[in-house]
């Protein structure tokens, strides 16, 4: 089996979240593969040897270029701001090092068309590009998609697509990155809305095609973090003065798909009480499914075909080994959470990689899914509908 030595930048919650499935992986799937944790990068030398001790990685640097001038690694792993992605991602795949990105792909169109390009040039040198979209690989949301792909919805009606947080709430909580235009590239609609945007595409099979949409923000400057203010929630303030807030509190837009269904969007920060509520709803001419991240073992499905007696909606327990990455896992009924997500995204990388076929993904899909949040802004701008 060959090794693929892994680089990885950003050691804060998705470098998290990435470490354990590299770490996991190779225990629990047969792959052609074997991710090796090689080097990892960050900015600050004694947070970043925590760091690798502590996620297990064989040694560290500060600066990510490393990754990319050492022959001694195989793919660069983007958990960085949008800010950076660009730029590392396009080094990387120059240098003939395999790429997966956190998403968004990037800040701004422009930076994710440049990001499409280096990606098919470097993949005619066999070299492979993946964006993290990683709630795909959760296995009620794939086996979502196979059903209604397999025609067991009908034909589509409607999508009502929901991300909901409220960890802005307070006016207090201090202006992190995720709240800075120049780093998020946008707030809730890039953040959150990126990932039900991604999701409704792929469990329809079906493109955003037009929209209308609206961005609000609630508090419009906050205290400045202390530190380098990371991640979710973490920082405290500490500090009186205040900093101007750059991005969307809140994004909503109505959309067209290109099989013919509308959807409706809604991305926000500010849903008191909501940790992280995403559910989405695909309603059919012959039945309806539903997945709700906060119980995202389960799906929901109506049959409408069914006598009219029977009728009435049904929890699935995605839970059996044949459903989508289960067979790998635990005794049916013994449940997932939300990191084997990562660990399943890992896995099917290194299986595309093994066999030289190209992950999904790719950047031209995260490109789609940039188009449509670009599409979102100018809408709320100019209050017209957006062809995407
Ligand atoms: N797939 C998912 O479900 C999911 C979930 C959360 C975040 N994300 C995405 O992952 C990315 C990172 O988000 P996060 O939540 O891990 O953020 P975070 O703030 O928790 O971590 C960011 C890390 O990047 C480091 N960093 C920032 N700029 C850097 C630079 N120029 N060079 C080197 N290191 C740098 C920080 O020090 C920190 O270690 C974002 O693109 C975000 O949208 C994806």
């Amino acid at each position: 089996m060959g090794e693929l030595r892994i680089g990885m930048v950003g050691y804060a919650f998705m470098g998290e979240a990435h470490s354990q499935a590299w770490r996991t992986v190779n225990r629990v799937y047969d792959l052609p593969v074997r991710a090796r944790m090689s080097l990892i990068a960050g900015r600050d030398k004694a947070n970043v040897a925590a760091a690798a001790d502590r996620l297990g990685w064989d040694e560290h640097t500060t600066d990510w270029r490393d990754l990319i001038n050492r022959d001694d690694i195989d793919l660069v792993d983007i958990c960085t701001p949008g800010d950076s992605h660009a730029e590392i991602a396009c080094a990387a795949l120059a240098a003939g090092k395999h790429v997966l990105c956190e998403k968004p792909l990037a800040n701004t169109v422009e930076e994710a068309r440049a990001m499409v390009a280096a990606a098919d040039a470097a993949r005619a040198q066999g070299v492979r590009a993946m964006c993290g979209f990683t709630y795909r690989r959760v296995p009620a949301v794939t086996f979502m998609r196979r059903l209604i792909a397999e025609g067991r919805l009908g034909e589509l009606r409607h999508v009502r697509a929901v991300y909901l947080q409220d960890w802005i709430t307070d006016p207090e909580f201090p202006l992190v990155w995720r709240l800075q235009k120049d780093k998020a590239g946008s707030g809730a609609l890039g953040d959150i809305g990126a990932h039900i945007i991604d999701m409704t595409q792929f469990v329809t099979g079906q493109a955003i095609t037009g929209l209308s949409g609206l961005t609000e923000t609630f508090v419009t400057e906050r205290p400045l973090p202390s530190g380098d203010g990371a991640a979710l929630g973490a920082a405290t303030a500490g500090a009186s003065s205040k900093g101007p807030v750059t991005v969307d509190d809140a994004a909503l837009f109505v959309a067209r798909l290109s099989g013919g269904a509308v959807a409706t969007f809604e991305a926000t920060r500010m849903a008191t009480g909501r940790k992280n509520g995403l559910r989405i709803e695909v309603n059919g001419a012959k039945g309806s499914l539903a997945f709700d991240l906060e119980r995202l073992n389960e799906l929901e499905y109506y049959d409408g075909t069914l006598p009219g007696t029977e009728l009435g909606f049904r929890r699935i327990l995605v839970t059996e080994p044949d459903h989508p990455y289960l067979s790998a896992w635990w005794p049916t009924g013994h449940l997932i959470g939300y990191e084997h997500g990562f660990t399943h995204q890992a896995r099917d990388l290194l299986e595309a990689i093994g066999t030289g076929t190209d992950p999904e993904p790719s950047f031209a899909d995260a490109l789609g899914v940039q188009l449509v949040l670009d599409a979102v802004e100018r809408s709320a701008g100019s209050g017209a509908w957006v062809q995407v």
